[in-house]
């Protein structure tokens, strides 16, 4: 959405008889409605990213597109890598088949490698922000990590830019770089809700699409193994089996789910990608009635993957608001013990460990910052005076945790307000929700622009 806003901004000042001809990287360059420039600047290629938007990406035309079942993934055989920086070395086994994950927490010792896509998106975005102080702040956004979502596979070929980019880096920096992604396009996505609707449906082969993108995935990380990958699998999706049975879109997605996580797991652990798999958060799977049963599944599943050793824990909060500890009990917390996200984790982690699964955590505090902001704890929407709050770091002080991390790309949208809109969710319209909202996951300037003012610690 930032690309719009640039768009707009750049009209106002070419005279109305010219006509931009082409799109700029990370420009719009189509979706229902865009009347704008369909083609790309050079360099870059017009990628489907969902009926609404379509998004001019660094680099060629992805190799295949939305529902190929072709498997994609190259032989083991062949790739030659530099470990470690410096000379040619032949890699004779599989390449990225790392199959002994390091012991302890996988992002001690490493950078977080920063996401050129997010970094042009707030770059954008501060172009917009007249106050000069404020402009600055924003700027100093791009230099915070933060992790590229996959949200459909026409986007995949992206994540090989970024792994040669960092490789080429931690060659010429010396030090080790991570780059951390979330998996997400499971079929019938966002089950319980409509604003992240995916483009895969159960219906029409959507397991096997799937497993397509998980493959392409593997496929480009198969060829940077000098390179780290973290990856946060498929936000809600398990959480939702806990809790939302109760829906049909997810009872009818519960086998789909498993098998698509399970995959997600087998696969990527091939290629040594460090997981977290998304744990909902405090006011979701916290609830003291929750947790065993969310425990049970996340054991099963891990195991029924044969226990990937590269499952690291879970991933907490992902795009909420909740505190990693609250100075007090938010009143929408309602009286649950489990009012933060230390609460919840130190309640969760006991339970795995008993089941056999690894208890290690990340946490969200990327629009964490100012607590006390939202009416029910269930709202999740665009939450109106939320700001950035504590950065990516190791220093945790839980021995369970170990990052804070930044997984959603603040300014990036969590669902449209329009009511009108096929992925319109009620709650993007509740009142504590920042209105008008775009479609989700495209830039969201003016929520953007308050994460920045509100931010604390502040930027
Ligand atoms: C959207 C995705 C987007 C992600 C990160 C989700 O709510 O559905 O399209 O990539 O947020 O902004």
């Amino acid at each position: 959405m930032f690309k719009f806003a640039t768009l707009l901004a750049l009209a106002s000042l070419i005279p109305a008889f010219v006509e931009a001809a082409t799109s700029p990287i990370y420009g719009q360059c189509g979706g229902t409605g865009w009347t704008g420039a369909t083609t790309c600047a050079t360099g870059s290629t017009c990628v489907y990213s969902n009926p609404y938007y379509s998004q001019c990406l660094p680099g060629a035309a992805n190799p295949t597109t939305t529902t190929t079942t072709t498997t994609t993934r190259p032989t083991t055989t062949t790739t030659t890598t530099t470990p470690g920086g410096g000379t040619t070395t032949t890699t004779t086994s599989a390449p990225g088949t790392t199959s002994t994950p390091d012991a302890g927490n996988p992002f001690v010792g490493y950078q977080l490698y920063l996401s050129p896509y997010y970094a042009a998106e707030v770059q954008a975005a501060a172009g917009n922000i007249t106050d000069a102080t404020q402009k600055a702040k924003a700027l100093s956004v791009a230099n915070i990590p933060t992790f590229t979502w996959f949200d459909v596979i026409a986007k995949t070929s992206q994540l090989g830019t970024y792994l040669a980019d960092a490789s080429s880096k931690q060659k010429s920096s010396g030090q080790k770089y991570i780059v951390q992604i979330v998996v997400y396009d499971l079929p019938d996505r966002d089950c319980a809700a409509a604003a992240s609707n995916g483009e895969f449906t159960i219906a029409n082969n959507g397991l096997a699409n799937y497993e397509t993108y998980i493959d392409q995935l593997v496929a480009q990380i198969k060829q940077y193994p000098d390179v780290r990958v973290v990856a946060v699998i498929e936000p809600d999706s398990l959480a939702n089996l806990v809790t939302n049975l109760s829906v049909a879109k997810c009872s009818n997605a519960q086998t789909a789910y498993k098998a698509g996580v399970t995959y997600a797991m087998q696969q990527l652990n091939k290629v040594g990608v460090y997981m977290y798999l998304d744990a909902g958060h405090a006011g979701w799977l916290g609830w003291p009635a929750n947790l065993t049963p969310a425990a049970q599944l996340f054991a099963s599943l891990y195991k029924s993957a044969g226990s990937p050793t590269f499952v690291r824990g879970l991933a907490t909060n992902v795009a909420n608001y909740n505190a990693l500890t609250a100075a007090t009990p938010d009143p929408i917390t309602q009286g649950n013990s489990n009012y933060d996200e230390s609460h919840y984790i130190n309640a969760l982690g006991p339970m795995l460990s008993s089941q056999g699964f690894p208890a290690h955590f990340i946490v969200d505090q990327g629009r964490a910052g100012v607590q006390n902001i939202r009416q029910q704890w269930g709202d999740w929407c665009n939450v109106a005076g939320a700001g950035f709050g504590t950065r990516p770091t190791t220093s945790t002080g839980n021995s369970l945790i170990d990052a804070i991390v930044w997984v959603k790309p603040g300014g990036e949208c969590d669902g449209t307000s329009d009511t009108s809109a096929a992925r319109y969710d009620y709650h993007c319209g509740l009142s504590d929700a920042l209105q008008p909202a775009p479609e989700a996951g495209t830039w969201f300037q003016a929520y953007f622009a308050a994460l920045v003012k509100n931010a604390n610690p502040s930027l």
